[in-house]
């Protein structure tokens, strides 16, 4: 089949590359010509595992290319997928300028009929609505069908999660366009479930806002079990083995962040509000989220009384590990307090450094490694739980720091690997504290 895909972003570059990979000849359209050009030098922008020698081998094999050409990028297109982003607006709705510019490049460029795709993350009623924009602007005689066909890839793990998917949703009122879509994905294996439009649209909001909801919710049992003495990784692992819960997105931590549950959860709200249903639990979720991004904070304060003066090590950048992404990622707020207190941080990431300096700026120190970033540290912090900070030489580490005080957003240590630090005060996610005072 031969497929272009507008926009190469994590969801419109994974995607191309996916469908090459199954057979399928991809054209990957974007208006920046910087991204472009890497793209056809076989180099990722983005950093996803797996990605780009996908990349690499699917352009060799002649089935993936990229162009800013929207007139070469639609020829012989059968399925045009839309993959453009719909970032948060200031009322928290979905911001739908690039897919309304989609919209126009495909009015203005198709010369046959094709069936348009919406990857997009859009609110409910946005594929009727770009259905019209673009059919208005076609030129007479070529037809358009819509399919509502929303993605629900990881960062981090975009590759397998899209070609081993739990699901393919299918929404549309056009029984041919439907089936063709499901065709295009038959050699992923993957179970399809076809649906109205307007119903996809609204499974990924709900999935989204319902995952979140399970973070929120165990960030808030982690809470309590710290205020009662409980072990919240127990508690999580007691409910996820009941089927009907899962043991997945159970992992009590700092909040969560990214590019896409902080907004999907506006966005859903903002939705639910101008429909005339309140949707509190997920309002409640996103308050409960903000303040769990503050919770290492008040475990320095709570600990240090005042944390003027003292020094931070961060571990930790990205919104969570194996992406260099800095979209709504907890370290952001984390920095911002500590540096609001009086405090000063030292931070270190193994991929996100660069997008870190851009969103925080010079108001913290970089360091090159793990263990510059920690020496002479009044205290640790780790906020992403990277394996590389899991597997480090804690002993050696520590030894640098004034003293060994951790507060790990993550839950990346276990007591057995701590007993022999001397000194060592752990304070965990949802867990007592750890405090070495034998050695002392
Ligand atoms: C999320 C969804 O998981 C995907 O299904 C969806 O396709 C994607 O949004 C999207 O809408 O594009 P993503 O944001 O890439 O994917 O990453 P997740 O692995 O879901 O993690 C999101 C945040 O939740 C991270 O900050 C992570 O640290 C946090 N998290 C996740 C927890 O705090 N606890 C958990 O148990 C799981």
């Amino acid at each position: 089949m031969k497929i272009t895909v507008l926009g190469t972003g994590y969801v419109g570059l994974s995607t191309g590359v996916c469908l090459a990979e199954i057979g399928h000849n991809v054209t990957c359209i974007d208006v920046n010509t910087e991204k472009i050009d890497q793209l056809n030098k076989g180099i990722s922008p983005i950093y996803e595992p797996g990605l780009e020698s996908l990349l690499v081998s699917n352009m060799g094999e002649g089935r993936l290319e990229f162009t800013t050409s929207h007139q070469k990028g639609f020829e012989r297109a059968e399925v045009i997928i839309i993959a453009v982003g719909t970032p948060q607006t200031d009322e928290g709705a979905a911001n739908l300028v690039y897919l309304e510019q989609a919209a126009k490049d495909i009015a203005q460029h198709l010369k046959h009929d094709a069936i348009v795709v919406i990857k997009s993350t859009v609110p409910v009623g946005t594929n009727e609505y770009i259905k019209t924009r673009i059919k208005d602007g076609l030129e007479s005689g070529v037809k358009i069908e819509i399919v509502s066909n929303p993605e629900f890839l990881r960062q981090g793990s975009a590759v397998q999660d899209t070609l081993r998917a739990d699901r393919i949703v299918i929404g549309a009122d056009n029984k041919f366009a439907a089936e063709k879509i499901a065709e295009m994905y038959r050699p992923m294996k993957v179970p399809v479930l076809q649906t109205t439009i307007r119903s996809a649209e609204l499974i990924k909001y709900a999935s989204n806002a319902f995952l979140a909801t399970k973070i929120s919710f165990i960030n808030e049992m982690a809470n309590l079990c710290e205020a009662v003495g409980a072990n919240v990784e127990d508690v999580a692992e007691g409910m996820g083995r009941d089927q009907r819960i899962g043991s997945a997105f159970l992992q009590a931590g700092i909040g969560y962040g990214g590019s896409c549950f902080p907004k999907d959860t506006a966005a859903l709200v903002h939705t639910a509000r101008k429909n005339g249903v309140p949707f509190a639990i997920v309002k409640e979720t996103i308050e409960t989220n903000q303040e769990q991004q503050k919770r290492l904070v008040s475990k320095a304060l709570k600990r240090f009384g005042d944390i003027k003066g003292k020094k931070f090590a961060m571990l930790g950048l990205a919104f969570k590990p194996e992406t260099d992404d800095m979209r709504e990622a907890p370290s952001i707020i984390i920095v911002k307090e500590l540096v609001r207190l009086g405090a000063s941080v030292s931070a270190y990431d193994p991929v996100a450094m660069g997008n870190a300096q851009k969103v925080i700026g010079d108001e913290i120190e970089y360091a090159s490694n793990a263990f510059e970033a920690i020496a002479d540290a009044d205290a640790l912090m780790i906020v992403t739980e990277w394996n590389e900070f899991k597997n480090l030489d804690l002993q050696k580490a520590l030894d640098e720091m004034k003293q060994p005080i951790i507060f790990d957003g993550r839950n990346c240590f276990r007591e057995e690997q701590l007993e022999d630090i001397k000194n060592i005060e752990y304070y965990p996610v949802g867990k007592p504290p750890f405090i070495n005072s034998s050695n002392k």
